[in-house]
């Protein structure tokens, strides 16, 4: 299979890192950018929520790739905020799509995307038909605004990929790993089936994200490391066969970190951190659209993708860049 379409949806509102530091946080411009390389980040309008920002990315994969919603056989949301803990987001997103195909979740935090990617890949193979695979994230809602360690990093946002049956196979291969040893490294500590929301909870204002900032990092480096070696590995390629390097975009100390790792220089990495902040399990398939929209993806390109998150989880895969491939019809 290979990816036929690719869309994505930014909330119009842009919060620089001056306007946090003049709503009160206890930080400044410099250090945002000095630390993580973020200057802005999108946030969602207060009637919108994470279906409705995977809606319009959903919809610009499929006008991208040429196909209607009836054309798709499964709707995959990778997301970690969803609208709702019960029911999942994705039918929600289907039902706007207008489709009653099998839609269900991926929860794998900001790896979500590349989990999505290869459950997606596997189901348009079963299915011989288009996968509709979405990341997307309203992080805003479940920050701390008062962490300054946390809300800095995230932001809105969701992008969307159109996976389709292609003989060529261009995506792979996969490598996906987890530990889920401390959980409490980066997480929502409540809200969840083990301490259920109420009171003393919201007021210890333990339903919001919390991280271990340079566990998390240290982690990251080595885990996209890891899987980023290991797709190059099993494909029996090396890191001068990658055109373009798409990490997790969370912070470009940690994508820098690495690139310097695997072995690939700056001029090869597609870096959106700085405008979208973390949006998660959207960070990846945004950054994808936007390096075709900055004319940096072209046919035949090899295109190393990779991802951390919360779990811990961790991915990695390769992917052919043929954004209109010959179908199969035997
Ligand atoms: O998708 C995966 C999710 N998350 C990540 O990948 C994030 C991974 N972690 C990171 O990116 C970094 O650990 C951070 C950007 C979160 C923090 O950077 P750091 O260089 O590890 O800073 P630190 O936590 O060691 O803090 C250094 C200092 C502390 O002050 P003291 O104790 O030295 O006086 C913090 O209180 O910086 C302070 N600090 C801040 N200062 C201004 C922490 N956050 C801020 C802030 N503005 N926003």
């Amino acid at each position: 299979m290979t990816i036929a379409g690719l869309g994505a949806y930014l909330p119009e509102r842009v919060v620089t890192n001056d306007d946090l530091a003049a709503a009160g946080l206890d930080t400044s411009d410099a250090w945002i950018r000095s630390r993580t390389g973020i200057a802005q980040r999108h946030y969602a309008a207060p009637e919108q929520a994470t279906s409705d920002l995977a809606v319009e990315a959903g919809k610009a994969a499929l006008a991208d790739a040429g196909l209607g919603t009836d054309d798709v056989a499964a709707v995959i949301v990778a997301t970690t905020t969803p609208d709702h803990m019960v029911p999942g987001t994705a039918p929600l997103v289907a039902a706007a799509l207008g489709t009653e195909v099998g839609a269900f979740d991926v929860q794998a935090a900001c790896s979500g995307f590349v989990y999505a990617l290869r459950v997606g890949a596997a189901l348009t193979v079963a299915e011989d038909a288009p996968v509709l695979v979405i990341g997307a994230e309203t992080l805003s809602r479940i920050i701390d605004p008062t962490d300054r360690g946390v809300s800095i990093l995230f932001g809105d946002g969701a992008g969307a990929v159109v996976l389709v049956p292609d003989a060529n196979g261009s995506l792979g291969p996969f490598s996906l790993g987890a530990d889920g040893r401390d959980p409490s490294m980066l997480w929502t500590q409540t809200g969840g089936t083990r301490t259920p929301v109420s009171h003393d909870v919201v007021d210890a204002r333990t339903h919001f994200l919390t991280m271990r900032g340079g566990d998390v990092y240290r982690n990251a480096v080595a885990r996209m490391t890891a899987a980023s070696r290991d797709v190059l590995e099993q494909a029996g390629r090396t890191i001068d066969d990658v055109d373009l390097f798409v990490g997790h975009q969370a912070n470009v100390r940690i994508l820098d970190a690495v690139a310097q790792r695997v072995g690939i220089e700056a001029a090869r990495c597609h870096v959106t951190v700085d405008q979208h902040g973390n949006t998660s399990a959207a960070s990846v398939p945004l950054a994808l659209a936007d390096a075709r929209d900055r004319g940096r993806l072209h046919p035949g390109d090899t295109v190393l993708l990779t991802a951390f998150g919360a779990g811990l989880t961790w991915g990695a895969c390769l992917l052919t860049w043929n954004p209109s491939p010959t179908r199969d019809e035997s």
